[in-house]
């Protein structure tokens, strides 16, 4: 018998929604959404030599590796049910360039790494990089003319960098530089040189954000980028903007849309998958991961817990997936729980 002093009102009283929380069956009826293995790309670093995981201080639990260390990695995220892998070089200092010319070398760390994986792990998506920063001796992710980063001259670059990523075995050529045509530019490419089966994952929208810093970290790009990337990635501040962004990309030919980062553009990644019922995926990026680590660290959060609930809310705000460099931690809790 409700007590008649309470001010909660009879209306109140027939919409408890605490009805439906009430009990682990009830919450578990009612759950909208839920991460599973598939929802996972899980992205690595690479460097030359063999035998070496070397850990990136700014991103606890998190190595760069050799080829024959990445092909261990590669079957373990096989194993564990990971859909794809994306692949990010740090080369040699020495082979860095103005223009990145090693992302034109058929045998580059990038091509190495995909083709070893590709003959030793079946069932597994190989997802790779176009963008010239890991290969150039200024960090940016273009051709630097003077003071500007050249757009169409990177787009046929990375044109070629792609067909060569394609023709060593890569299954998804994801494009991060944010040059104007590049997807068009790519596919057409793509498609003359035979690989019509490779699909395009656009990093429609990425912005210019901080979350970036161990990331560059990872693959020495950090120290060297000169100025900062506001000329061709997207202000924070700008919505819409990354919507017509991605529209672009979408009639260009892409097949899946980024959106990146990820957890502070939750907003962007719900607006790109109503606007275009696309498949949408977010990149937890490296600064999300750290921060996540670093707290946890402290004793601060419940790790775990936290690297959960991020996972999930990406799939409310309508993700189809997510990079995360969490995804094999995740995956094992995952293949736990059965
Ligand atoms: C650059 C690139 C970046 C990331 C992947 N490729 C951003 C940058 O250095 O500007 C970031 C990934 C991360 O932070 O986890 N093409």
């Amino acid at each position: 018998m409700q007590d008649k002093t309470h001010l909660v009102d009879e209306i109140t009283g027939h919409r408890r929604m605490r009805r439906n929380r009430k009990a682990d069956w009830t919450r578990r009826l009612v759950q909208e959404n839920r991460l599973t293995v598939d929802d996972l790309i899980w992205p690595i670093f690479l460097i030359p030599g063999s035998g070496i995981a070397d850990p990136i201080p700014a991103m606890p639990g998190v190595n760069r590796m050799t080829v024959d260390k990445a092909v261990e990695a590669a079957k373990e995220a096989a194993d564990l049910g990971i859909p794809a892998l994306a692949t990010f070089p740090n080369i040699e200092m020495h082979l860095r360039d103005e223009t990145g010319s090693n992302s034109l070398e058929a045998n580059n760390l990038i091509n190495q790494a995909t083709a070893a994986i590709k003959k030793a792990v079946s069932n597994l998506g190989i997802i790779t990089d176009v963008a010239l920063d890991p290969f150039t001796s200024h960090g940016h992710d273009g051709i630097l003319r003077g003071n500007e980063i050249v757009n169409d001259e990177t787009v046929d670059q990375i044109c070629r960098a792609a067909i060569l990523q394609a023709d060593a075995g890569a299954d998804i050529i994801a494009p991060s530089e944010m040059m104007d045509g590049r997807i068009g530019a790519i596919r057409r490419a793509l498609d003359r040189a035979g690989h019509q089966s490779v699909g395009i994952m656009s990093y429609a929208t990425k912005f210019a954000s901080g979350f970036y810093g161990p990331y560059r970290e990872a693959i020495s790009t950090g120290g060297l980028l000169k100025g900062d990337k506001k000329s061709y990635y997207i202000d924070p501040a700008n919505g819409t903007e990354a919507i017509r962004d991605a529209a672009l990309d979408v009639e260009e030919g892409a097949d899946m849309l980024m959106v990146k980062p990820g957890l502070p553009y939750l907003d962007i990644c719900w607006r790109i998958k109503e606007a275009f019922g696309i498949p949408t995926y977010a990149y937890q990026v490296s600064g999300e991961y750290t921060q996540i680590k670093a707290a946890a660290m402290n004793g601060w959060i419940d790790g775990e817990r936290v690297m959960m609930e991020t996972l999930l809310c990406f799939k409310r705000a309508g993700c189809d997936g997510i990079l995360t460099y969490f995804a094999p931690e995740v995956a094992r809790i995952l293949a736990k729980r059965g």
